[in-house]
């Protein structure tokens, strides 16, 4: 069965599905994106996808390409076109085609829209239960990262760093600071169970799983603190943690060559994953209200 691509209007064989050379996307990385969770045919944190693509829209001037109804209208058509039960949903803006030049061209210029979608969602139960190994790396990116662009070299790099050490992620650090993760962020517990995690700033994604989680935790009882912390504290943590849309709620149970506590996953991790795994399965038709 091949695979269906929303490419500017037309639903396409994936094969088929091409933008343009001078695509500014292609170019400049001149683009904006998202990846949803598909789970029980049904998108995760819709609303939240949606609010974060526009806000990366209007802090590039970037105009949108269809309302959120619309958007919303494909990304369905899209997950039902693909037979998507568990899987993702990514979605990219482009500014549009122009010739080259650096300068945003006129506003006349249409963006570009792409939805596509994949079969299979989150890293494998026996992963989790296990935990991951974590790699540090420096955070090498530009200062806008609250911003989903399509540059994402340096996280492609710093993926590759875990990937040649076989670990999951890697641990993105400042001066020793950690931000987040390649394509996760980052949370650790501390000795007397408070779970902190960077705060919002333009240093890290703000992530929507991360959103969740920090609702979930509270409404479980947890303090949580969003303030930034150092590898070096996240390696006297009683727990370290990851969580994405592709990832759900990750321990993390070695960072470099050292073992987090004892090496185990932790019981707030093992926990969180847990509450956030019923949310996704307590989801309803409703979900795909934008
Ligand atoms: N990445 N930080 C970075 C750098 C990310 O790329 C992501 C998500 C996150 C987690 O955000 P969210 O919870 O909204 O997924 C944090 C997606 C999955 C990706 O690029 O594939």
């Amino acid at each position: 069965m091949s695979h269906i691509a929303y490419v500017n209007g037309r639903y396409l064989p994936q094969a088929d599905a091409y933008v343009h050379i001078e695509d500014r996307g292609y170019q400049f990385a001149d683009g904006v994106y998202e990846v949803m969770c598909i789970w029980n045919g049904l998108p995760v944190d819709l609303t939240g996808h949606i609010a974060r693509l526009n806000r990366s829209l209007r802090e590039l001037s970037m105009a949108s390409p269809a309302s959120d109804g619309a958007l919303t209208f494909i990304m369905k058509e899209v997950v039902r076109r693909n037979h998507v039960e568990k899987g993702t949903v990514y979605i990219q803006v482009n500014r549009g085609v122009a010739p080259r030049a650096h300068a945003f061209p006129s506003k006349n210029v249409k963006p570009s829209l792409v939805i596509t979608a994949k079969h299979g969602a989150g890293p494998s139960e026996s992963v989790a239960e296990a935990g991951v190994k974590v790699v540090t790396t420096p955070d090498i990116r530009w200062k806008r990262v609250d911003i989903k662009t399509v540059g994402l070299l340096p996280n492609a790099m710093a993926k590759q760093v875990a990937a040649e050490a076989r670990a999951f992620e890697a641990l993105l650090h400042v001066d020793g600071t950690v931000t987040e993760a390649s394509s996760s962020n980052a949370w650790m517990v501390t000795p007397d169970k408070t779970i902190v995690t960077h705060p919002s700033t333009n240093a890290i994604l703000s992530g929507i799983t991360r959103a969740t989680v920090i609702r979930i935790a509270k409404e479980a009882g947890y303090k949580v603190q969003e303030r930034a912390f150092t590898v070096a504290e996240a390696l006297k943590a009683k727990e370290v943690f990851l969580t994405g849309t592709t990832t759900f709620v990750m321990p993390v149970v070695q960072i470099d060559e050292k073992t987090v506590a004892n090496g185990s996953p932790g019981t707030v991790a093992l926990d969180l994953r847990q509450r956030y795994r019923a949310f996704m399965d307590g989801l309803t038709d409703t979900a795909w209200n934008a």
